[in-house]
Formats: C-alpha cells, sequence, structure tokens
C-alpha cells in the first residue's frame, strides 16, 4: 500500500506543485516546494506551526497564488475545479449548527455552495438523489446511527466523523483536511485515521492531511510532505522520516526510532505535542 508512487510525470496527478513559491508580504513562506498527489494516495503535511501547511491548501484552493513555480490541481488551474474538492478548514465556525441535526450538516456539504438551507426531502428526482448521496456519505464514515442528533451533543470524534461526510458528499476527487486530529485523543485520532485510510482507498480519493504529529498517522500514510524553515521535502515515509533527512531540514536533532514490529516513532519534532487527549496551546499566529 504505502510507497508505490512512483508515477512521476503521468499525467494522471491530482496535484502537482513544482519549485512552488509563496510569498506573503516581504517574507517568503516557503519556496522549491514539489508535491504530486495520485488518486488513492494518502499524503500528510507536516510541520511546525505557521511554517505554511495552511498555506499550501489555500494555494491547492485557488486562494492564494504562487509567488513562482507552478501549480496544477485535476488537470486545471487552482481554483478551476473547486467543486470536485472536499475540504475541511481548520478552524471551523461550527458553534452556530450546534443544534442542526448530524445529517442537516453532511446535507450543507451538497447544498451549501448553492446557498439557503435546502433540506432535500421535497419529492424531486434531484432531491431524492441528494438524500441517497447523504446517506451514502454517512454509511461510509459509520455515523448513520447518530446523524439524527443534533450536531453539538456529539462527542469529538463523531463530529469529526460528520465533518467528514460533509466533506465527502459530492465525491471529491481530492480530499484537503487541515488539522483533523486536533483536539482528539489517542484513540479516537487512530479511529479516524483509519476511516480516512479507508475512504481514500475505497474511493480512490487523493487525500492531504495536515497534522502537528506523524506519529498517529505513520502507518496508514503513502507518502509525506514536510514544511520546515521555508523549505519542503516530500516523500516516501520510509525515504522522508529518518533521523538524518528530518534533522537536516529542521536544523535540529530528530530521533526516528524503530519498534520491534518495525514501526517508526519520531521524537523530537517542534511543535509535536507530548501528550493527547487536550488542544494543544496554539493560540497565536493564525491569520
Ligand atoms: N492571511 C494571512 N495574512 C498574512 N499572513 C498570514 C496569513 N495567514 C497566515 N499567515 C502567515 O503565514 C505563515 C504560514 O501560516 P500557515 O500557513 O497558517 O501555517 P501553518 O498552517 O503551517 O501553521 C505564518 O507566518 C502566518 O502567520
Ligand atoms: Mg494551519
Amino acid at each position: 500500500m504505502a510507497g508505490e508512487s512512483h508515477h512521476t510525470g503521468s499525467p494522471s496527478a491530482l496535484v502537482r506543485v513544482s519549485h512552488g513559491t509563496v510569498v506573503r508580504g516581504t517574507s517568503t513562506i516557503w519556496s522549491d516546494l514539489n508535491l504530486e498527489v495520485f488518486p488513492g494516495e494518502f499524503t500528510a503535511i507536516l510541520g511546525p506551526n505557521g511554517s505554511g501547511k495552511s498555506t499550501l491548501l489555500q494555494v491547492l484552493l485557488g486562494r492564494m497564488p504562487l509567488a513562482g513555480g507552478s501549480a496544477e490541481v485535476i488537470g486545471a488551474a487552482p481554483g478551476a475545479r473547486r467543486a470536485d474538492i472536499g475540504y475541511l478548514p481548520q478552524h471551523r465556525a461550527i458553534t452556530a449548527a450546534e443544534r442542526i441535526r448530524a445529517i442537516d450538516i453532511v446535507g450543507l456539504g451538497l447544498t451549501g455552495a448553492r446557498w439557503g438551507f435546502r433540506i432535500p426531502g421535497t419529492g424531486t428526482a434531484e432531491a431524492r438523489r441528494e438524500r441517497a448521496q447523504i446517506h451514502e456519505a454517512l454509511d461510509l464514515v459509520g455515523a448513520s446511527h447518530y446523524a439524527q442528533r443534533a450536531f453539538g451533543e456529539l462527542s469529538g470524534g463523531e463530529q469529526q466523523r460528520i465533518l467528514i461526510a460533509q466533506a465527502i458528499v459530492r465525491k471529491p476527487a481530492f480530499l484537503l483536511l487541515d488539522e483533523p486530529l486536533d483536539s482528539l485523543d489517542l484513540p479516537t485520532q487512530a479511529s479516524v485515521v483509519a476511516l480516512i485510510r479507508e475512504v481514500c482507498t475505497h474511493q480512490q480519493i487523493g487525500v492531504l492531511l495536515v497534522a502537528h504529529d506523524v506519529n498517529p498517522l505513520l502507518t496508514a500514510l503513502d507518502q509525506v510532505l514536510y514544511i520546515a524553515n521555508g523549505h519542503a521535502l516530500q516523500g516516501a515515509v520510509d525515504q522522508v522520516i529518518t533521523s538524518s533527512q528530518l534533522s537536516a531540514l529542521f536544523g535540529m536533532p530528530i530521533e526516528v526510532l524503530t519498534a520491534a514490529d518495525g514501526r517508526r516513532v519520531v521524537i523530537g519534532t517542534p511543535d509535536a505535542p507530548h501528550h493527547h487527549g487536550h488542544r494543544h496551546s496554539d493560540g497565536h499566529g493564525h491569520g
């Protein structure tokens, strides 16, 4: 499953960024960033706070221009194929929706783009098709049995499954998830990662997931893109997640240990939480 993505040059990449550079004001956020993502491939974007992970998603959504290099998303300029991209933003303004039923939060993934809060079910063929799509997405994330409950009553993990269902309900070719594991406890992180891996493989969706800490993702990933100190490093887990590669990128000692069962553990990356179950202290630096 992992590390089989040697299709360089193939025309079917969902995302291709070559030598990308982003500048905000007078500062270069990152430069010479290269990234390719293919259907069914699960890629994590990693790096410390403020390194430009969310900025990369903004570039792929067509909301932030490159100052250098090129980017193509689903064979077109970033932004052109927005309807084929599922996106879960980092800071979710969901509190206003706490009393809305979970199923209707998923429905917003279909109807939200058209505004209004049109609940499907008016008997038209289109409404029936939309309703089927919503139930399919709920089924896929294993949320059917709590779909009728108010979103605000659900646990963090249940809410995250509903938000993932919202992001995939339009059957996107490509899924962007900005820190979806944030604020989840370790067992819930593991089950959400397993769900994303399954959706990625089963639906042949390309997934880009932003995270602080690679460890909960290591067994599920195909490839990683690290961003640190304005530089980026992309590759298969085995190639990139080594003590020497990460120490060079971060400019500080990073240890990669291999457990008895072959799993890797990364120790020492800045901003990787040392414990889980609470929000990391991250109250500033976001735009
Ligand atoms: N809207 C904005 N305007 C100006 N600077 C911004 C904006 N958003 C983010 N930045 C800056 O760009 C850098 C990268 O931010 P971001 O992509 O959010 O990092 P990350 O997601 O890796 O934490 C940071 O220095 C941040 O302060
Ligand atoms: Mg971010």
